[in-house]
């Protein structure tokens, strides 16, 4: 069943300092909260964790939703500086980034150690927004399913009980670049994991994104032609006006 409505992240990754957070929602809650009533769209914001107990009470009330950018892949224990997936649910943080190649790249985590993070957060009942994307190298030898199926395996053995699901195709060479694969590679890819997970998790609703340099100009057409159910917003998410006119946008 083709669903009606949207889901857009912004993932505000180390760009917007505590201060700039509480302006951010003291400033643009009100319109935000419009925004999703009037379009039923979910909107889901990812600030640093040390700004995610503000940005819960800045929402509170309305349907705007906070989500973090990382968590550990421990329960607890001696693991200097990491943050655990209860405490996130404790503060109130209903969705949580995991496997964005950022951390993959430059922090080393693994598929082994995305698939403990998601194991966390089922635990506490926060959903995972489970980033997948392969290099420009990948892309271009055809080796993409390849790359997506080592990084989607160890995740849907966690997830067979999971009742939803969220995956955010997002090739590693796009972010950030302002180089995107054309819509029709989009819809193939994001049309194929759909497969995968009706096979792998026949109990979760999924909902598959698109993330990697989206903008103003391409937001509708990834949405409408490559039929994903929403984007994964760095950059433009910085921009209150342009996040806001890619958020208004209706199904
Ligand atoms: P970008 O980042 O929109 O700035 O390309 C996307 C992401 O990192 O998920």
């Amino acid at each position: 069943v083709a669903q009606k409505t949207y889901l857009f992240v912004a993932n505000w990754k180390m760009n917007v300092p505590f201060d700039a957070a509480q302006f951010f929602f003291g400033l643009h809650s009100a319109q935000l909260q419009q925004i999703a009533c009037s379009t039923g769209n979910t909107l889901i914001v990812c600030p640093s964790f040390v700004s995610l107990s503000e940005a819960v009470a800045a929402v509170r009330g309305t349907q705007i939703h906070i989500g973090a950018q990382n968590c550990s892949e421990h329960v607890s224990g001696a693991y200097t500086g990491e943050v655990d997936a209860v405490s996130l649910a404790q503060m109130g943080t209903e969705y949580c980034i995991v496997g964005h190649s950022e951390r993959r790249q430059y922090y080393g985590e693994t598929n082994e150690m995305v698939a403990g993070k998601v194991a966390q957060l089922m635990a506490v009942g926060i959903t995972p927004i489970m980033c997948i994307g392969q290099t420009r190298e990948q892309y271009k030898n055809n080796e993409t399913k390849s790359a997506l199926m080592n990084q989607l395996m160890p995740i849907f053995c966690v997830l067979r009980t999971a009742q939803s699901a969220v995956i955010a195709y997002e090739p590693v060479w796009a972010i950030g670049t302002g180089e995107l694969p054309d819509v029709q590679h989009i819809a193939g890819i994001t049309e194929w994991v759909r497969e995968l997970c009706a096979a792998e998790l026949p109990h979760a609703k999924v909902q598959v994104l698109y993330g990697g340099s989206v903008s103003e100009s391409n937001a509708q057409d990834i949405m409408k032609d490559a039929r994903v159910d929403g984007v994964l917003m760095g950059g433009v998410s910085l921009d209150f006006q342009k996040f806001k006119n890619i958020v208004s946008l209706k199904r």
